[in-house]
């Protein structure tokens, strides 16, 4: 969860640089913060509570040096568990993304021999185990990096951590076991990051660290070796991704800017891959291609937002092709008993693919033998890696903790993937004209944005309920969670997220004046039965908000309290028009009640930790 930036050099100024790449990672951790650099010999660090925002740093500028971003597991938001941590002597300072799991073990034999620990944290016993290494091989002569290796050795859980030495004051070690690891190259010196964003102001080129390896870092150079000692071959990626994208491109939050880019970010993601004819093309599964011609069944694995758009994802796989497919939330995946029958594949769907929960099932996946796929945003994430094949988003940079964009990329690959599949399988009549249909959900998504004033007002009104109910019947029933959790994570207002069929077997009981419902009701065959839920909730005085489309608008003018529309589209597509009314109701509401839009309260962009 938590952010990493580093800098090995001379040449510029550390301090300011490190900071620079801190406030850019901000978004994955935010409740302290900290940098230390080497100066004349001395570990010099400071550390503060709460957020980065526009603060100077008062480090001396000389050279090496790292800082992090904290998301709180072990310990809580104090400046002493604040990252970077020392060791006794103040010779080695580690700072750590993830979560030692032997942790209290390790901590109770540290202080048997002697250490004396002045945080709470997990990280802290690293930092130690460094110095007891250091302190047993004084006439071996170790590396740093032979250090960090036999450190880390007596690790189990998650993480990523760097470490400098105040003694080399030119040299950096990182270590990934979990959590990811980026390293920038340059002429002249060398940065890491815990996302590959936070080095895009200065370089394009980069190395990802893959789990179980080690990277020494100097000016100059970088040596990966595995945690077995063996050199490895690093293969350097260059970074697609423009800085500007990255950045607010002058709207006041990254979540209103990634909403408003969604007519873009849609076309990226399909560009190339819908041919002439609505044939799809989709690279990225050449080489599973006859594993997928004869699949049987595909579970989508995933968490949060991603898991709504696997919600429907699976849906139009079995409206378009004969296989059978569902989802599974990662978290209850890792833990639950799961039948897989023959020819499965095991599809995980993530924007940052570096989700703890999702990196843990693809592991338990790929032990059982299972073909696993994935559909990851991040290139060259640790999920990306991971899988056998798979298809990138192609979305560009999600900053905003609360995810947009990427929703509604994830669900239009989701569509070509279905559409990919039927047409391979000889299933693809109704996909081709499917596809064809997709061209024009670009232009159709602007119309969309441009009604957002509409959508201000019905905000402005729900401010100040107890209560909201999101309603959606089948394919739209995704929409329903998916609005009830982005209301709930930007506006912390308290939302229900269920299917309208279910309102009579409860909730209804549940609902009043003060406790409204929004129900997704385009016109997709089930109109009536949708009128009749709102005639339902109207006879008890619930006030409920329709958002349908213009066909099927006339069903409910004399019953909805109010409605927002959106144009005709095939109704397989509807639910990914109807995606931006959700971000939006819960943007405004967001601002309305002056929340911290981009960074919500105890949360993180990537969830790196179970
Ligand atoms: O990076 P991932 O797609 O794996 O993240 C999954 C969830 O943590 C994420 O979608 C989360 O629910 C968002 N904050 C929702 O807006």
């Amino acid at each position: 969860m938590c952010g990493i930036f580093g800098y090995i050099g001379k040449d510029k100024k550390p301090a300011s640089l490190i900071l620079e790449g801190l406030k850019s990672l901000e978004y994955r951790g935010y409740d302290s913060w900290g940098i230390v650099v080497i100066s004349n010999g001395i570990l010099k660090r400071e550390r503060h509570v709460g957020k980065i925002g526009e603060a100077k740093t008062v480090l001396p500028q000389t050279t090496t040096g790292m800082g992090h971003t904290r998301w709180a597991t072990h310990g809580g938001v104090t400046v002493i568990n604040a990252h970077p941590h020392f060791d006794c002597s103040e010779k080695f300072a580690v700072i750590h993304n993830g979560i030692i799991e032997n942790e209290r073990a390790l901590r109770r034999a540290l202080i048997k021999k002697g250490h004396k620990f002045s945080s709470q944290t997990d990280t802290e016993t690293i930092v130690h185990l460094l110095e007891e290494v250091s302190k047993n091989n004084k006439k071996n002569n170790l590396s740093l990096v032979d250090q960090v290796r036999l450190a880390t050795s007596k690790l189990e859980g998650a993480f990523a951590i760097g470490v400098i030495d105040r003694d080399r004051p030119e040299e950096s070690v990182l270590a990934r076991f979990g959590g990811p690891l980026v390293v920038g190259i340059t002429d002249g010196y060398k940065l890491f990051a815990s996302d590959p964003t936070a080095l895009l102001p200065f370089t394009k080129n980069v190395i990802y660290l893959k789990d179980r390896e080690i990277a020494w870092i100097t000016p100059n150079k970088v040596e990966i070796r595995s945690f077995e000692n063996h050199l490895k071959r690093s293969k350097i990626h260059v970074l697609d991704w423009d800085v500007e994208e990255s950045k607010k491109g002058g709207y006041p939050h990254f979540m209103l800017k990634e909403i408003m880019e969604q007519p873009l970010s849609l076309t990226d993601t399909m560009r190339g891959r819908i041919r002439d004819g609505g044939l799809v093309k989709l690279g990225g599964l050449e080489s599973v291609k006859e594993q997928l011609r004869d699949i049987d069944f595909i579970r989508f694995i995933a968490c949060g937002t991603a898991s709504y758009a696997g919600l429907y994802g699976a849906s139009v796989i079995q409206e378009l092709t004969s296989v059978t497919a569902d989802v599974e939330i990662a978290s209850e995946f890792n833990y639950g008993s799961f039948n897989w029958p023959d020819r499965s594949a095991a599809w995980f769907i993530s924007q940052s693919g570096e989700t703890a929960d999702v990196l843990k099932a693809v592991d338990r996946v790929k032990r059982e033998k299972i073909l696993s796929l994935g559909l990851v945003n991040m290139v060259g994430s640790s999920t990306a890696q991971a899988t056998t094949a798979g298809v990138y988003l192609h979305a560009g940079p999600e900053i905003g903790v609360a995810s947009t964009k990427v929703f509604t990329s994830q669900m239009i690959s989701l569509l070509m993937i279905a559409c990919w599949l039927a047409q391979l399988r000889g299933e693809g009549e109704k996909s081709r004209q499917v596809a064809k249909q997709m061209a024009l959900l670009s232009k159709l998504l602007s119309a969309v944005l441009n009604s957002r004033q509409v959508l201000k007002e019905i905000a402005r009104e729900l401010v100040s309920k107890s209560q909201i109910f999101f309603l959606g019947r089948g394919r739209n029933y995704p929409l329903a969670l998916e609005g009830a959790l982005k209301l709930r994570e930007v506006a912390y207002i308290d939302t229900v997220g269920m299917p309208t069929g279910e309102l009579k077997h409860g909730a209804i009981a549940a609902m009043d004046k003060d406790r409204p419902a929004i129900i997704f009701a385009p016109s997709d065959g089930m109109e009536m039965k949708n009128r009749s839920s709102v005639q339902e909730l109207k006879a008890r005085d619930i006030p409920v908000y329709v958002m349908t489309d213009k066909s099927g608008r006339k069903k409910f003018t004399d019953v909805a309290d109010r409605m927002f529309v959106i144009p005709d589209v095939h109704p397989i597509l509807q639910p990914i028009l109807l995606a931006p009314i959700v971000q939006i109701l819960a943007y405004e509401a967001g601002v309305l009640l002056d929340r911290s839009i981009d960074k919500p309260r105890n949360l993180a962009k990537s969830v790196t930790v179970e």
